[in-house]
């Protein structure tokens, strides 16, 4: 028998408030028309003033933990995958800890941009199988809307807010892919990409958060060939291929992404589960919110077997498989 780390709930949050592409024709050069044309986005949810990353990392969690059924002491550790976080430190995660009112287990961050949560899945699926954790919360959750320049059209129509959550538990599989739960993982990054994306900001330079920079254009060709790339890789680690695929959970940066990756895996648009008209790019929360929304719309079903994908700023990029 093999330990796998197999997903017992799902749940998200997203702020109240809600801002139409139109909303930014009145202080920018730009339109409605132009951002749904090349970005696929229509609205985002921005956090209220004083809403933190932390509050909703906490809703996430407590929807993730009433779909499973659990009390936050049943839980054995916390892993938030974000790069906005409240404070430079603690943690979110043990602020979320606090929050929930666990009196136990232990909680970190994991900051890998856009591919996040794929780090953060494949670090907990660690501890799972080697017997470290039992259960433990996976959350993805961003304020993306606090490092934007709002002077430039080119970034800050395209982000947003939110969080999701998972439930991650030991169960005792087969040892195959026919197993419930993550059955492969594959990460990477590539620090000489480093300008494509950063934020011109930080605690040992600038010592200011600073505001996102991004040259979309040439991040756009990486984007596709190497989210194609990994996620073949990881089904390949698990003796599978697109053809298994059920659903493909992608990061949802840009319709044109996930439509050119979707296509050139041969999976068809009906089979890949698509958040970024109504959240924009919410970094690594976005995954989490797709899979959330997916299993509350009813598509995504128990033994479907899913590949979620994702990149963003370093590069890092990465693929996780796994059977829900
Ligand atoms: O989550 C992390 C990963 N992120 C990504 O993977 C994002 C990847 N990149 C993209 O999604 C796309 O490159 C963008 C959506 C950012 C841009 O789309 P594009 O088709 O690559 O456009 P472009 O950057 O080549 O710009 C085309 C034109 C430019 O005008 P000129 O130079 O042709 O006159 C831009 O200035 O569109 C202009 N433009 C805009 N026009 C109206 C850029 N932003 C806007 C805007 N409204 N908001």
């Amino acid at each position: 028998m093999t330990l796998r780390a197999v997903v017992e709930g799902v749940g998200h949050y997203l702020p109240d408030r809600i801002v139409h592409n139109s909303e930014f024709e009145k202080f920018l050069d730009t339109s409605d028309e132009w951002i749904k044309a090349r970005t696929g986005i229509e609205r985002r949810h921005f956090a209220a003033e004083g809403q933190t990353t932390s509050d909703l990392a906490v809703r996430a969690a407590q929807a993730a933990l009433k779909n499973a059924g659990l009390e936050p002491d049943d839980i054995d550790g916390i892993v938030v995958a974000t790069s906005t976080p409240d404070l430079t430190f603690p943690s979110v995660a043990t602020m979320v800890q606090r929050e929930l009112g666990m009196t136990r287990g232990f909680g970190f961050d994991v900051q890998a941009v856009c591919a996040g949560f794929i780090y953060a899945l494949t670090n907990a699926n660690a501890m799972i199988v080697s017997g470290q954790a039992k259960r433990l919360l996976v959350i993805g959750a961003e304020t993306f809307s606090r490092i934007m320049d709002w002077t430039d059209r080119s970034t800050c129509v395209l982000f947003g807010d939110g969080a999701g959550a998972i439930v991650l538990s030991a169960q005792e599989g087969a040892g195959d892919n026919t197993d419930q739960g993550i059955l492969s993982a594959d990460l990477n990054s590539d620090g000489r990409y480093r300008e494509m994306l950063y934020v011109d900001g930080g605690v040992s330079s600038s010592g200011t958060a600073g505001k996102l920079r991004m040259q979309g254009n040439p991040l756009f060709r990486q984007a596709v060939e190497k989210l194609t790339t990994t996620a073949e890789t990881a089904l390949a680690k698990a003796g599978l291929t697109d053809d298994d695929v059920d659903w493909i959970v992608p990061h949802q940066a840009n319709i044109r992404i996930i439509q050119g990756t979707a296509k050139r895996m041969g999976v068809p648009m009906d089979r890949v589960i698509v958040t970024v008209q109504d959240h924009g790019n919410t970094s690594a929360a976005s995954i989490p919110l797709a899979l959330s929304v997916g299993v509350s719309d009813g598509s995504i079903k128990r033994g479907d077997l899913l590949v979620s994908e994702a990149i963003g700023g370093g590069l890092a990029w990465g693929a996780v498989v796994l059977r829900w």
